[in-house]
């Protein structure tokens, strides 16, 4: 009976599953996002997502409202998929949403429902939620659901719609069959459905984003030590990534990991964890590491000026966490401008998408038009994030256009012997710099330093 069920929910998701056939409510309390949506503005940068929801609006199976209660008249699952962020202060996830939401969904019940977690949650809050329905509502029966999303920002509808796995955890089988149908079109697509218990399903969105988190910061300390040793972190990611159980997905070094998830969710597990008496080393030195990565980048930029960096003049090409999103939310760029700030360089910067939502967080820096705007009479480039048209830049016209051909690539987008062609000196992330090696003293053998 797929396109009669009616589900209450909101975000990406929403609109793939109404694209799967059902019906989708999407509640928000923003009312500014649900003006824009109900005009036909998408309020995010996702790409792909505009298509998605106009045609699924004028099919009539997706709308868009403030307004809970009235959603529910109809709805077989509700969705909870608001934000989880750092609690300010101790780092714990701020599940002051999760349970708000809760409450509202709680009274606003009219039968049998399947309240389902999408938002990632730790261990626990499920069985929270199902206490508060319980005690608001014990004329209702419920099944409370945890339902983790794994897909990736700026890639978010091929992801929802070619998942690996999707994570169902509940011993309710009313709910597990219902699930099943939500997501029947990816059964069918061969997308393994793993049934576990809720606790569980907590726990795999966690330990997933953790490990992924520590494998780029793996391969951050590895290209750290590439530098001191002379070896390519590219090779050598390659060459340890065509090991089957190592894999080679998240071996790319670069400034740190940001974004709305990775920082977020390892506090999160470091403090469930350290509240259960069972400290994750690893992941205390994956968060400080990181931390302590997006920052020291600004040093990469300063010592090819030998530490002068103070009325220097920076253009940074990349805002956002990662390409394609408009989202800044820790994302290397703001801890990189505002070290690059303190050292006394002035910072011109271009994103394709993300200079609204970074001014926002980022004083006294020059927005500019595009990429060759901000590299105008500039000392030194940094790419920070590899947005596609960074890739492609027109070399030439960049070098002529700065005040000193420099460039400090932190994606590895470019190849160091292509860029000393160009005349750069450049410097990237577990390779050498094309500048002349110095010896030093007391080193075993000759390696690259900034001149
Ligand atoms: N963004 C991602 O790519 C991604 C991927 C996987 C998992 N997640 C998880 O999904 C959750 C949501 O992430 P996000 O980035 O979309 O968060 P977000 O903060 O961008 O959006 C959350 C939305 O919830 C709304 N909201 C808050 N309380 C509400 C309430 N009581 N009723 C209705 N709406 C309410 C807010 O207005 C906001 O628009 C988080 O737990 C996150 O960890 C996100």
């Amino acid at each position: 009976m797929q396109g009669s069920r009616k589900y209450a929910n909101c975000n990406v998701s929403g609109a793939c599953i109404a694209d799967f056939g059902h019906h989708v409510i999407c509640v928000d309390k923003d009312n500014i996002k649900i003006s824009a949506l109900n005009a036909g503005e998408i309020p995010i940068y996702e790409p792909g997502l505009d298509e998605i929801v106009q045609s699924n609006v004028r099919q009539g199976r997706l709308s868009f409202t403030t307004e809970l209660s009235e959603t529910l008249d109809e709805a077989a699952a509700v969705f909870i998929a608001v934000g989880t962020p750092s609690r300010r202060g101790d780092g714990h996830a701020d599940l002051s949403y999760v349970y708000a939401a809760t409450r509202e969904i709680a009274l606003a019940l009219k039968r049998f429902t399947v309240v389902i977690t999408k938002s990632t949650v730790p261990v626990g809050t499920g069985d929270e939620i199902e206490r508060i329905i319980r005690e608001l509502r014990p004329d209702i029966d419920v099944a409370v659901v945890s339902n983790p999303e794994f897909l990736r920002e700026g890639a978010a509808i091929h992801d929802f719609k070619h998942p690996d796995r999707i994570v169902v955890g509940t011993h309710d089988e009313r709910a597990r069959a219902l699930l099943a149908e939500i997501y029947r079109p990816l059964y069918l697509n061969r997308a393994p459905i793993v049934y576990t218990g809720r606790r569980t399903a907590e726990l795999i969105k966690y330990a997933a984003n953790a490990f992924l988190a520590t494998k780029i910061t793996f391969i951050n300390e590895i290209a750290d030590l590439c530098e001191r040793v002379g070896a390519d972190v590219q090779e050598v990611a390659c060459g340890i990534g065509l090991d089957n159980r190592i894999g080679p997905k998240f071996l790319h070094a670069g400034p740190g990991f940001g974004g709305s998830c990775f920082p977020k969710d390892v506090r999160a597990l470091i403090k469930t964890a350290r509240d259960h008496d069972v400290p994750m080393r690893i992941l205390e030195a994956v968060e400080t590491v990181n931390d302590t990565r997006k920052r020291a980048m600004a040093r990469k930029v300063s010592s090819v000026f030998a530490g002068l960096l103070r009325g220097k003049t920076v253009a940074v090409l990349g805002l956002t966490f990662k390409p394609n999103t408009d989202d800044v939310r820790e994302a290397p760029s703001l801890a990189l401008i505002t070290a690059l700030q303190d050292m006394g360089a002035r910072v011109r910067a271009y994103d394709p998408v993300g200079m609204e939502q970074a001014k926002q967080v980022l004083a006294d820096v020059t927005y500019c038009r595009d990429p060759y705007d901000c590299v105008e009479e500039a000392d030194a480039v940094v790419i920070v994030t590899e947005w596609e048209q960074f890739r492609a830049l027109d070399l030439e016209r960049v070098r002529d256009l700065m005040a000193c051909p420099v460039m400090v690539d932190l994606r590895n987008v470019y190849r160091p012997e292509d860029m000393k062609k160009y005349g750069f000196a450049y410097t990237s992330i577990g390779r050498l710099p094309t500048h002349e090696p110095v010896k030093l003293v007391d080193a075993p053998f000759s390696i690259a330093a900034a001149v």
